[in-house]
């Protein structure tokens, strides 16, 4: 089975083909030549996932699947969540983000945060969502340097390290994407099977 990857980010590649497994071809948007902005203007994850997954199957006629993330703060009433890319600006580092973050939480005790993802899929025409998430605390101070985004200050429960200080492998096996991606594996795995 192929199957098109809204993204041509090659962490999220990489992160993919590893849970889906050999059995799944996963293509990349440059391997279907498309260059396009693909828009993402809707105001949950659910509907910016769908929106991309549709835009891909629409102009190009594939099966694909698209995802779609957000950090949600519970002292925050779950900000910056859909917005968690642009939250500090148009065009925003990775420690601009956290930035602002910080200083919106200052002086806030509850820490509680959560990472959710949603993955849309179109398959022989049809729609399916995938959700996961992780649940951990905002902490005060920037903490490793692997993984991306908010990680340096996500502090997963039950662990230690923030997801910027675990390797890869256990971020990936405990992540919202991570989690989100294992359901959309376990559907596609059960047709393949059938
Ligand atoms: P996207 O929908 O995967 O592009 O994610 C939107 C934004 O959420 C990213 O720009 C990051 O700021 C943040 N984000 C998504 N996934 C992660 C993660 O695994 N760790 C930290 N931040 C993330």
């Amino acid at each position: 089975m192929k199957l098109v990857l809204a993204s041509n980010n090659k962490h999220k590649l990489e992160e993919m083909r590893a849970i889906l497994g050999n059995d799944i071809e996963i293509l990349s948007l440059s391997d279907i030549n498309c260059h396009d902005e693909i828009p993402e203007e809707q105001d949950t994850i659910e509907g910016n996932a769908m929106q991309k997954a549709r835009y891909i199957h629409d102009n190009f006629g594939v099966d694909c699947f698209a995802d779609d993330t957000g950090l949600e703060v519970e002292c925050l009433g779950g900000e910056p969540g859909v917005y968690s890319a642009r939250y500090a600006g148009e065009h925003p580092t990775f420690a601009d983000n956290i930035a602002k973050l910080l200083a919106n939480m200052e002086g806030k005790e509850n820490r509680k945060a959560r990472f959710r993802t949603a993955i849309a899929l179109i398959l022989n025409g049809e729609e399916h969502i995938f959700e996961g998430e992780v649940n951990g605390q905002i902490i005060k101070e920037f903490r490793g340097h692997n993984g991306f985004g908010y990680d340096p200050v996500f502090l997963p429960d039950g662990f230690e390290e923030t997801f910027a200080e675990l390797p890869a492998e256990i971020k990936n096996k405990i992540s919202h994407r991570g989690n989100a991606a294992k359901k959309l594996a376990e559907y596609l795995n059960k047709l393949h099977k059938k």
